[in-house]
């Protein structure tokens, strides 16, 4: 598949600087088209069952597989005996690792450009066993039931190896440290001897859980080969990235490999490249079918991992007036060791507050179970948990307002490393969130307020997720004779509103009406390197727009006839507006696309263009912030804690689209309630295994756990992000989960430290 290549000199010429509106006169004119609360352009489809899911494309000849699980967390396979499965009615294949295809191993997402994958691991390739739940067969049968029941007829036996499975004996084998987009270990001052020399200090440890990934479509893919060409229908969050790992582990041109992916039902980090996409290419080989593998709810268990579990240190130091000291914020993950993905806690540590010391660490303690992996806002989730439950600890301790301790320690630039910040109005959010929740009504007394037998709470806390750019970004605009674009970006829709926001800075950009815009992503054909991950889709295909707009507007100016208004202007003149060209200055030189196409005979106009490498993470501090609102009532009697009140007030530059962007961070929201107060893998440290691998037993909140969530935004435009805009996908779950633990302290007095407050912890 050819990807556009991006020189140098296009990257500067394109540069950040250049992505403002603010000075281009003509931006008015185009009508706001960023910013209206525009529905789902999806919606209709999918409310109707007409979105297409991986699960539900239709394939001729196609078979179904099951997988089999591995009962041990190391160790051998023994025997293995498939012949009942084989004789089962309407089996087609039992793979094993005896007659699997000989396959490279994974290569890990963002251990290459484009590699995806979960994890490092052979996969069927020998009788070894590496964590409890590892496929260790697939039957393919002409039904989904005939496979699951062929399934449960293969017989395994083990030669059990030494599994280290708890947290403790992983801990006492010794822990690392590693690197993760920069350095886990950062030392500003002496924190530890600051700590020691404040007036105020809290130096306490907070726990936290494995948790799982529960997207509300499980994983599937329907493929089928067709000589060496595989053609994939997956639920992925980097079709590109996908393309690129099968291609590598079949030994196939990345151009010989489809994946599409037009609707993905919720992603979160978990839908990257995992075993069962590769295993059912494989079994689609060997069987000569196309074969479609959907991971029942407790597969998904198995197969795709989590949060990583995690305990903390936090301590802070403080003068009397509240100024921090020393902020150290250090701990343990338990990872694995085929799994370098860390669960970096300490991130938020860098850009919440100002500090004169500082000690951030984070160390890896190796376990044996399914490589844990990315889940929305990783380490940030559980790491603004601890840290911002500390705070609160700070100010219950000095006597202050949190809401002020927070200002009090507001940072000027960047907290460790000096930069300016590209926009930051966290003040801002603070004072207005607080008016709004009603903030100065609260009893700062713990355990003071008392409806019945409810104790009645509020609390707050800070939230905050890095922008990120990833480098690739790239798009294709065809313009047609009829003034209508097409844009096309190898990005993702899984469910937070791409195709709808993405319609609107398009057409803005273009300079016309977003219905004369389509919006085409989730196919691997198309171009860019635009993974769903780290809250970043938008500012990379916003980059790419701007990019392949600028070449569209030149590609015009060659078409342009000697009469045309627009005729001897340079591309830097011109603006797009009213569905055609105009110069800045003189807006009624003006010629429509239409016409342009119409002079020069041409029915389309195709262009390609790279976004420019993302120099704007280098030269500033780039995150989205929010200031979180929560009011908790805790029943005396049972224990059990009812969210009440919840208020986010964000600050995340431009809202691209009140309406997708509200959905997006209140489902953060949502999933902080359920990281606060329900949410836990519960994982068998004998066994290494999952207990409670369903929805049953894996408590997330449903819709009764949940109150009306209000929003407001700062709706600043951050200069230095494409389009204005910072990330959201990740930033409402951070800070969510603090502020209701902060609630549960207010209304309770209670201070519990370890993840989930569950009834039990609260009487
Ligand atoms: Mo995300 S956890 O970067 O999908």
């Amino acid at each position: 598949m050819s990807k556009p290549d991006n020189t140098v000199k296009d990257a500067l010429a394109l540069g950040p600087e250049n992505w403002a509106d603010g000075e281009d006169p003509l931006a008015r004119r185009r009508g706001g088209r960023i910013g209206a609360p525009v529905s789902r352009l999806d919606g209709p489809l999918k409310v109707r069952g007409k979105a297409p899911f991986a699960a539900e494309f239709p394939v001729e000849g196609m078979a179904y597989a099951a997988l089999v699980f591995s009962t041990i967390a190391k160790g051998r396979i023994a025997t293995l005996d498939t012949a009942a499965a084989e004789a089962a009615p309407g089996v087609v294949l039992v793979m094993t690792y005896r007659n699997a295809p000989r396959m490279r191993p994974m290569q890990q997402f963002d251990s290459s450009e484009k590699a995806g994958g979960a994890d490092t691991l052979p996969i069927m390739q020998d009788e070894h066993v590496y964590w409890n739940g590892q496929p260790i067969a697939l039957v393919l049968a002409e039904t989904q039931e005939q496979a699951d029941h062929a399934a449960s007829l293969v017989r395994v036996t083990y030669e059990p190896g030494h599994a280290v499975t708890s947290f403790a004996e992983a801990k006492a084998n010794g822990t690392d440290t590693g690197d993760f987009h920069g350095p886990l270990h950062l030392e500003i001052g002496d924190a530890e001897e600051a700590l020691r020399a404040a007036a105020v200090s809290v130096d306490v440890t907070y726990r936290t859980p494995p948790h799982n990934h529960n997207a509300i479509e499980p994983h599937a893919t329907t493929l089928a080969w067709h000589g060496d060409e595989l053609v994939v229908h997956d639920a992925t969050q980097l079709v590109t990235h996908t393309a690129w790992t099968l291609a590598h582990i079949f030994g196939v041109d990345e151009s010989q490999v489809h994946v599409t992916s037009p609707f993905v039902g919720g992603g979160f980090g978990g839908k990257l490249v995992a075993q069962h996409q590769v295993l059912g290419a494989a079994a689609a080989r060997l069987a000569g079918r196309p074969v479609r593998i959907a991971l029942p709810r407790e597969g998904v268990y198995r197969l795709i991992g989590g949060r990583a579990r995690t305990e903390q240190r936090v301590a802070i130091g403080a003068s009397e007036e509240g100024r921090f000291t020393a902020l150290i914020h250090t701990g343990t993950s338990a990872t694995t060791r085929h799994s370098a993905w860390p669960e970096p806690f300490m991130l938020a540590a860098h850009s919440h507050y100002a500090a004169e010391t500082f000690l951030l660490d984070l160390q890896t303690a190796y376990v044996d179970m399914v490589a844990n992996g990315s889940m929305r806002a990783p380490g940030g989730a559980v790491g603004v948990y601890a840290l911002e439950c500390t705070v609160d600890e700070v100010a219950a301790k000095l006597g202050m307002d949190p809401v002020e301790l927070r200002i009090r320690n507001e940072p000027a630039t960047g907290p460790t490393d000096g930069r300016p910040f590209s926009s930051r109005h966290v003040v801002e959010a603070w004072r207005t969130g607080a008016e709004r929740f009603g903030w100065a009504g609260r009893n700062p007394a713990p355990g003071a307020v008392r409806d019945g037998e409810w104790l009645v709470g509020m609390g707050c806390a800070a939230a905050s997720h890095p922008y990120v750019r990833m480098p690739g970004g790239a798009a294709r605009i065809t313009l047609t004779d009829k003034g209508l674009a097409r844009v096309e970006v190898a990005a993702h829709d899984m469910g937070m509103g791409t195709e709808t926001a993405q319609t609107q800075v398009a057409a803005e950009r273009l300079g016309l009406e977003p219905g004369q815009v389509s919006f085409r992503y989730g196919d691997s054909a198309l171009p860019g390197l635009v993974p769903a991950a780290g809250s970043q889709q938008s500012a990379s295909i916003g980059a790419a727009v701007v990019a392949a707009q600028h070449a569209l507007v030149a590609e015009l100016l060659k078409l342009v006839s000697d009469d045309s208004p627009l005729a001897g202007l340079e591309a830097d003149e011109i603006g797009a507006v009213n569905g055609g060209l105009a110069k800045l200055d003189e807006p009624e030189r003006y010629e429509s696309y239409a016409s342009i196409l119409a002079g020069a005979g041409r029915d389309e106009v195709s262009v390609e263009a790279s976004g420019p490498p993302p120099l704007e993470m280098m030269n500033w501090s780039m995150h989205s912030f929010g200031a979180m609102f929560c009011e908790v009532r805790v029943n005396a009697v049972t224990g059990e804690t009812r969210v009440s009140r919840f208020l986010g007030s964000i600050d995340c530059g431009r809202v691209l689209n009140p309406k997708t962007a509200g959905s997006q961070l209140r489902g953060g929201i949502v999933m902080g309630l359920g990281l606060a107060l329900m949410e836990e893998t519960q994982f068998d440290e004998r066994r290494g295994r999952i207990l409670n691998a369903s929805l049953a037993e894996y408590h997330v909140p449903v819709h009764l756990d949940v109150p009306e969530i209000d929003l407001i935004w700062t709706d600043l435009p951050d200069p230095h992000a494409p389009a204005g805009a910072r990330g959201i996908g990740e930033l409402g779950i951070t800070g969510a989960g603090a502020a209701v633990a902060n609630a549960i302290f207010n209304a309770t007095g209670k201070r519990v430290r370890d993840l989930p407050l569950t009834p039990d912890k609260l009487l």
